[in-house]
């Protein structure tokens, strides 16, 4: 059925005081419930509670057995009449955790014999564990008792505040956690097996001490240490900088290698996807330890966003996330270089978002309806939904935003709330109508911003013209203006920043401003400047819009050689790059902005003090997805050579003797610190490896080579491993081997290896990627290696997987539907990869439409595989 926000009603009947009882084991568990009824508007409505999959044992109202006539179970609900409030319904249900290979409800990780017992409820998971209105508005007090095998399941851990444990006969043990604080049945969570712990003592700010543990099998603990250090760094940021101190006298992380998503903030008990989690200068990317920071941080921050204050329904769910994934970048800026977390969020931003919004899956922040809410958990709720916090935090300026999440947090904490609660909140503590910005809530799709300038230098006045459109998206054919800031500049030819006087004012606005674009189009005039100005528009992006700027090369070549706000400055360079790609993709001549891009870029290459890191930013292409975004019936492996030819132009304007002695610099000088410019550094390194194996793969071969044998840490290695497969090295093989061989007990090292390879383009790849699907290693049950092999063919190498001759999609069809019997979740987000299928030339356009008719077809669909694939032919 279609959910519709429209539609929201509170609920009939919810509980306010839930006591759960586990009987564990690994092939059946049972689990008796005690809830304590509310009633809601309506004391005589039925009372309608959810449950899937469940096995009823027994079920009792107010301790007496309900005779069947009394109930139905029927269509995945429990449907009761005429109960009261207060009454207490009590059911008992056996599950089987082992043979759960969707990895929602409470499941096994592992193997049968060495593994442990875990739950995920987000979104729906808590009705395959009991029956209950399981919604995020019903907010209810948990006590849990967990009781199990002392031997099998050592360590029992559930949300909430230990209270209390001991021995049961035959072995088994016992332990009971307590919740002080209400809350929705998703963040329900409990975990019971083999597992090690590392912990350290924490006193909040405001004087509470807390018990940290993260936990880990046995052979990954020792890896555990970076995400305790991230999580101790913030919860002292959240402290300082949102005034949230923690709640509980115990918070456990733990680390598993079988989940659907990255980590989930259950109450005390978070549970992180391992790969989000372990980290280790031998196995982990430097990458990989900012997830790593990024993601302890993101689970921690909910308990504020999302814990205390949660949503009222699925609807808001950027409720929680966007403003979490805001907090998390925030947080990740503070600990790191700023312009250089803006430049990966952005980049981030547009291959993800952008291109999610460009194709029949697009939907607002807020989306307007779902059949199935785990396809929502997506790059527009998170990381667009964090670009409109951005946005309201900048409008508000940063005193009133502190003050306003003050309100929200206060005002809601306990509470199910909404979007306009927030946008309220910060509103109301700046005295800013903030209303306006809901629009950019309901509304899909990317607003195109045209900027057009004019400079009349017999009055020294400079027209800025700007004006918004955006596309029609399914379900919204017509497109309202939204509030637009434009922070802006305004610089000089030698790269001076003038001062703003905007004609209708007295006042000086100093060197950087923000115009708000609220209405179709408008125009801003300026005077008092000297000399024609050129724009620096967007600074630090301040709206997720794709701005459409009549910019000449030289003029984009003086902001990235001049403009001091670093993420501008690479935003320059990028516009420089898409306007040549735009030419080349004509057939036109695209020498003039190849060269003042490349120009630019060999002059930065020159300068020694330039930071490291965004260097080796300045000299990435756009990505092929954001390449792809900019015309119609692309042919990807076309794409593909052009990015191609972008990444020549500069590595030869630049030229081998610089490139080669540059790199063979920091390659003398490579370590496995993790500190920053370590960090940066090995970027840049990377970087140039790959600059020099398009100049001459003669001399890169060996270079990669050694890096690859020399790799002080993991970066190196799979940079080197990366060049030695794209060039087609001979060499390429005993590396693999070699890695293979180092790590084959290492899961998130075996998922690069398969990654590293599931990547490397053109028309080689498919064969590549069947051999792998039938490698033992591989396995359709694990979601990190599903989405490592066929996730990244199908999502992350479009010129191997959109093959003209259609058998890319073929192949993932085929995988498609094994995998959606096992994990329909996993099985819906790798079909998101067919997304932009209209967009393809006719050939490819209808081997995927085939493809997608075909699949549609199937009758035994999951509901998430089912609504990507319609919504995807539909739309
Ligand atoms: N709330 C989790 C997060 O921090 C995501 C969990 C989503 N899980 C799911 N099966 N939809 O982002
Ligand atoms: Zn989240």
């Amino acid at each position: 059925p279609l959910i519709r926000l429209a539609d929201y009603q509170p609920p009939a009947w919810s509980v306010s005081d839930v006591d759960l009882e586990f009987d564990l084991a690994i092939e059946r568990s049972e689990v008796r419930a005690r809830l304590v009824l509310q009633a809601g508007p309506d004391p005589q409505a039925p009372l309608r509670f959810n449950g899937e999959g469940l096995e009823l044992l027994e079920i009792l109202l107010d301790g007496e057995p309900l005779p069947a006539g009394r109930y139905r179970h029927e269509h995945e609900l429990l449907t009761i009449e005429g109960v009261r409030h207060g009454q207490v319904l009590e059911t008992r249900v056996a599950l089987a955790p082992a043979a759960n290979t969707a990895l929602e409800g409470l499941y096994l990780s592992g193997r049968r014999e060495t593994g442990f017992l875990l739950t995920q409820c987000e979104a729906e998971g808590f009705r395959h564990i009991t029956f209950f209105p399981d919604r995020p508005d019903v907010q209810a007090r948990y006590t849990v008792t967990l009781r199990a095998d002392r031997e099998r399941f050592p360590v029992l851990l559930a949300g909430g505040n230990p209270a209390g444990h001991g021995e049961l006969e035959n072995g088994r043990h016992w332990a009971r956690f307590v919740d002080p604080y209400p809350r929705p049945s998703y963040l329900f969570a409990l975990v019971a097996g083999r597992l090690e712990r590392i912990s350290q003592d924490y006193r909040t700010a405001d004087g509470r001490d807390v018990a940290l543990h993260i936990w880990a099998e046995a052979d990954v603990i020792d890896r555990c240490d970076y995400a305790m250090d991230a999580l101790v760094r913030s919860m002292r940021w959240d402290e300082q900088v949102y005034g949230r101190n923690y709640d509980l006298d115990v918070f456990h992380v733990v680390a598993t290698h079988d989940f659907n998503m990255g980590a989930m903030e259950n109450k005390g008990l978070n549970i992180f996807n391992a790969k989000y989690l372990l980290a280790d200068p031998d196995s982990s990317t430097d990458e990989e330890y900012l997830h790593v920071e990024a993601v302890v941080a993101h689970e921690y921050f909910h308990n504020w966003s999302g814990n205390r204050v949660t949503c009222r329904d699925w609807f808001q769910l950027s409720l929680k996330e966007g403003f979490t994934v805001f907090r998390d970048q925030s947080f990740s800026a503070d600990m790191n270089s700023a312009s250089l977390k803006r430049i990966q969020d952005v980049s981030t931003l547009r291959r993800a978002q952008f291109s999610e919004d460009a194709g029949p899956l697009s939907h607002p922040v807020r989306p307007a309806q779902y059949r199935e809410i785990n396809n929502f958990y997506t790059a527009t709720v998170y990381e667009k939904g964090a670009e409109l916090v951005r946005m309201l935090a900048g409008r508000v300026g940063p005193q009133a935003f502190r003050q306003g999440t003050d309100l929200y947090f206060e005002r809601n904490d306990g509470r199910a709330a909404t979007i306009e609660d927030f946008v309220g909140a910060l509103g109301e503590a700046s005295g800013i109508d903030l209303s306006p910005y809901l629009a950019w809530y309901g509304q899909a799709g990317t607003p195109r911003l045209q900027a057009r300038g004019n400079y009349d230098p017999a009055n020294g006045r400079y027209v800025l013209e700007l004006a918004q459109s955006t596309a029609p998206t399914p379900d919204q054919p017509h497109k309202k203006a939204l509030p637009i800031p434009v922070r802006l500049s305004l610089f000089n030819a030698d790269g001076q920043a003038q001062r703003l006087r905007l004609a209708d004012s007295e006042q000086d606005l100093g060197t950087e401003t923000v115009l708000e674009l609220t209405d179709q189009r408008q125009r801003f005039e300026f005077t008092g400047l000297s000399q024609p100005p050129i724009p620096s528009l967007l600074r630090g992006f301040s709206a997720p819009v794709v701005l459409d700027a009549d910019y000449a090369p030289d003029q984009l070549a003086i902001l990235l050689r001049h403009d001091p706000d670093g993420f501008n400055r690479w935003e320059a360079g990028q516009q420089l790059a898409l306007m040549a790609y735009d030419r080349l993709y004509r057939g036109e001549d695209a020498s003039a902005a190849l060269q003042a891009w490349t120009e630019a870029l060999a002059d930065l290459f020159a300068q020694p003090d330039l930071d490291p890191g965004l260097l080796a930013e300045l000299l990435s292409p756009p990505s092929e997805t954001e390449l792809a975004e900019r015309q119609v019936d692309i042919d990807p492996e076309h794409i593909h050579h052009l990015r191609h030819q972008l990444n020549d132009a500069i590595a030869a304007r630049i030229g081998l003797p610089p490139l080669l002695a540059r790199y063979q610099a920091l390659a003398a000088a490579s370590t496995s610190a993790l500190d920053a410019s370590s960090q940066l550094r090995r970027r840049l390194k990377q970087v140039l490896l790959g600059l020099l194996s398009r100049l001459d793969a003669k001399v890169a071969i060996p270079l990669a080579q050694a890096q690859y044998a020399t790799a002080p840490a993991m970066t190196d290695r799979l940079a080197a491993l990366t060049v030695l497969l794209n060039t087609g090295a001979a060499e390429a093989g005993p590396a693999l081997a070699d890695y293979r061989r180092r790590y084959a007990d290492n899961a998130l090292a075996m998922d690069k290896w398969f990654a590293v390879q599931a990547r490397v383009p053109g028309a080689a790849a498919l064969a590549r990627i069947e051999a792998l699907a039938a490698d033992p290693a591989f396995s359709l049950k694990n979601p990190n290696r599903v989405m490592s092999l066929l996730g990244i063919f199908a999502r992350a190498n479009a010129s191997g997987f959109h093959r003209a001759d259609g058998k890319g999609y073929a192949f993932v069809s085929h995988q498609l539907q094994v995998l959606d019997a096992l994990n329909p979740q996993v099985a819906a987000r790798l079909a998101t990869a067919l997304n932009g299928w209209r967009r393809l030339e006719s050939g490819r356009r209808e081997a995927a439409h085939a493809m997608l008719r075909e699949l549609a077809a199937r009758p035994q669909l999951s509901r998430n595989l089912a609504e990507i694939v319609n919504r995807i032919l539909e739309g």
